[in-house]
């Protein structure tokens, strides 16, 4: 059964018509709303790719029924910075290198940023359990972590 509803996402209210309340958040952002930062990679909740904020937590969009966040508040990667620049963790990931197919970066960008808000300044073990489940398979994470500390040091 189709249903409209609506969702608020990045401060914006957005009807969703001729949607089944049980289709992925993941899927209703990409394919309904036009917002492909979060990545639709194992939609399984297994890589991080896809998290997005969710009434302040992070979550794996992949695993939320697009009805469970109505009457929530989402923040996708998209809403972190402004029109036309760059958030400064995802800056740090580009200075550090942190960012080669960059298919992971959106999920990890989320991730970081909700760690900073946490803990400003975070050890390396810190940030290292605060990505566990955010896997990239491409730079080895020494280049994330180090792009973790660059974007702390802002
Ligand atoms: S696509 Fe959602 S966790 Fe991998
Ligand atoms: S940069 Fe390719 S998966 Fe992380």
């Amino acid at each position: 059964m189709s249903e409209i509803y609506k969702l608020l996402v990045n401060g914006v209210e957005h009807e969703v018509a001729d949607a089944w309340l049980g289709e992925s958040l993941l899927y209703v952002l990409r394919e309904r709303l036009g917002l492909p930062g979060a990545k639709n990679a194992c939609e399984q909740g297994e890589c991080g790719s896809c998290t997005v904020y969710l009434d302040g937590t992070p979550v794996c969009a992949c695993l939320v029924a697009a009805g469970q966040a109505e009457g929530g508040a989402v923040r996708t990667v998209e809403g972190l910075a402004g029109a036309g620049e760059l958030h400064p963790i995802q800056q740090a990931f580009l200075t550090a290198g942190a960012v080669q197919c960059g298919f992971c970066t959106p999920g990890l960008v989320v991730a970081v940023h909700d760690l900073l808000e946490r803990n400003p300044h975070p050890s390396d073990p810190d940030i290292r359990e605060a990505l566990a489940g955010n896997l990239c398979r491409c730079t080895g994470y020494e280049h994330i972590v180090a792009a973790v500390k660059l974007a702390a040091g802002r």
